[in-house]
């Protein structure tokens, strides 16, 4: 099959879904890759490199997309500004197509794909499990543009991020507050301390608090009890109160702070309201607000989607295209996630994709299949938490005369074996009785120890005891030496299996332990 990689329409687009190392990879999943001419361009990738690396160069768009089998875009297909066309009416049919879709957000897009009877995998709806980390391209992306918000604030903001001492005075660090660690959020902490800014951040989810605190800043205390953590790892929508007190906080801090860095948002709702224009007009002049969820209706009141706009002395960012603004670094995790989904869409990696619908991964992604709607996927399937066993007790009955039950059973049993040896040392020879007096009661003690070992612990547990079991080399190693032929076959036998019980069982030990020990 031919994967084709057309040139970005979209304004200002700078990044591509395919870099000339990730078409020489696909080539070797078994596919032929084509890349229309410039595509690469604006991302610092040559026609000449990707010819190099393989793959064909194609003049026409229109060429491009008819010719192709699977269509790799960034964005959704958009109106051609060119062609005068739509790019979705140049999907082959029964084409496959895997780029950005936003099936919620655009129904208008999904009803023209669904016309060509293609297959289409969106970018943005892979599900957020852990296998399908390497294909998540929109954790890929929000950790450029939390990186890429730090250098849009320095490039703003007219002092050193790290404080200094020079021979002409002393610099003190900017301060940061980052509102909301998710993807983004948390790389734009990490990259404005390493740059030596002094860090705080706040979100409603307390378990990121360990995270924030790793990469150097401070976690915001809230004197509100409120768990903003929701299903899948994601954030919910916190109460009236909860925002209110927050954005005291905030208030506060705004006098203080030089940078605002806002992330805040739930998937799927309109980004929350934060930064009130008294905050700003609190905030020194020639501070700097980035705010990142600007494309959802922004966390500051005074943002301007897609601009910069300068208030009260204030400088606040609002670029929606982050990613695009580092379109090299973007296309290449792009491309690397791009490569990991067709590698799982390529079972038998011959060039020939299988949209298996039973993959959580695959089905999470594809939004249409053969021109029906698939979108959105079932939930994924929940293995029900078996239901506890029926209480066995009889209501009201007093536990420990569950305890005095065990107690007397446990004495019944020692009885009847103690009778039981009693019987069997009357007729026994005493040699006898004593080896097998040592055998009862080291069966009983070994049943005692391991039945109350937790199960996880049993293969650590039996690996030593094997190593230590291999004591038993004592004895061959004492009748080696015997001069009937047949005992000291049988000893060298019984040395060699002990010396692989003991060694065997020191290096399972050895391997067991290593497992819980940080590395
Ligand atoms: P994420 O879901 O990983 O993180 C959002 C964080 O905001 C979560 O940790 C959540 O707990 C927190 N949050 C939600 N409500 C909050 C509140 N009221 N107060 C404090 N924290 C709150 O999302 P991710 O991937 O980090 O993206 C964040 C934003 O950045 C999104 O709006 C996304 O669309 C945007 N983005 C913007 C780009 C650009 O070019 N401007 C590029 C990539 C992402």
């Amino acid at each position: 099959m031919l994967i084709g990689v057309p040139k970005e329409v979209h304004r200002e687009e700078r990044r591509v879904a395919a870099t000339p190392d990730s078409a020489e990879r696909l080539q070797k999943l078994g596919y032929s890759v084509a890349v229309e001419t410039g595509a690469g361009a604006a991302a610092q990738f040559t026609d000449e490199a990707y010819r190099e690396a393989g793959a064909e160069i194609v003049e026409e768009a229109r060429d491009l997309w008819q010719k192709a089998d699977i269509v790799l875009k960034v964005r959704g297909p958009e109106p051609h500004p060119a062609l005068g066309l739509h790019e979705s009416e140049m999907l082959k049919d029964n084409g496959h197509l895997i780029s950005f879709i936003w099936p919620a957000q655009n129904e208008d897009l999904m009803g023209r794909l669904r016309a060509r009877n293609g297959t289409i995998l969106a970018m943005d709806t892979i599900p957020r499990i852990s296998r399908a980390q390497k294909c998540d391209a929109l954790s890929s992306m929000a950790n450029i543009a939390g990186y890429r918000a730090v250098v849009e604030a320095t490039n703003r903001f007219g002092r050193f991020f790290g404080g200094q001492t020079t021979a002409a005075g002393n610099v003190p660090p900017a301060k940061i507050m980052v509102i909301g660690a998710g993807v983004s959020g948390l790389s734009a902490i990490g990259a404005g301390a390493r740059m030596g800014a002094i860090v705080r951040a706040f979100d409603t989810r307390p378990e990121v608090r360990q995270q924030v605190e790793s990469l150097g800043a401070e976690f915001l205390e809230l004197a509100f009890e409120e768990d903003g953590s929701g299903e899948g790892g994601y954030a919910k929508v916190m109460s009236e109160e909860f925002i209110k007190a927050e954005m005291d906080l905030f208030a506060h801090q705004a006098m203080e702070v030089d940078v605002i860095i806002t992330t805040a948002l739930i998937p799927g709702k309109p980004a929350p309201r934060l930064i009130t224009a008294g905050m700003v007009e609190s905030m020194q002049d020639g501070s700097v607000i980035v705010d990142l969820a600007a494309e959802q209706g922004g966390n500051c009141e005074l943002t301007v989607p897609g601009d910069v706009a300068v208030r009260h002395g204030v400088s606040i960012i609002g670029y929606t295209d982050l990613p695009s603004r580092m379109a090299t670094q973007s296309s290449q995790l792009y491309a690397n996630n791009l490569w990991y989904l067709l590698d799982d869409l390529t079972p038998e990696k011959d060039g020939q994709i299988f949209v298996n619908m039973e993959d959580d991964l695959i089905r999470g992604a594809t939004v249409i299949r053969n021109g029906d709607v698939t979108w959105p996927p079932p939930a994924p399937a929940v293995t029900p938490i078996p239901a506890p066993p029926p209480a066995t007790e009889e209501p009201g009955e007093d536990p420990p005369e569950k305890g005095l039950h065990d107690g007397i059973k446990s004495v019944i049993t020692m009885l009847i074996g103690g009778a039981i040896l009693y019987g069997i040392g009357l007729y026994a020879p005493t040699s006898f009785m004593v080896h097998f007096t040592i055998f009862v009661l080291s069966c009983f003690v070994g049943w005692q120890v391991i039945w109350n070992v937790t199960p996880a612990l049993h293969t650590p547990l039996m690996s030593v005891t094997n190593a230590i079991s291999g004591i038993v080399i004592v004895g061959p190693l004492l009748m080696v030496s015997n001069s009937s032929t047949v005992i000291t076959v049988l000893a060298t036998a019984a040395i060699v299996i002990a010396t692989i019980n003991i060694a065997g069982g020191f290096v399972v030990t050895q391997r067991m332990l290593q497992m819980f020990r940080k590395s």
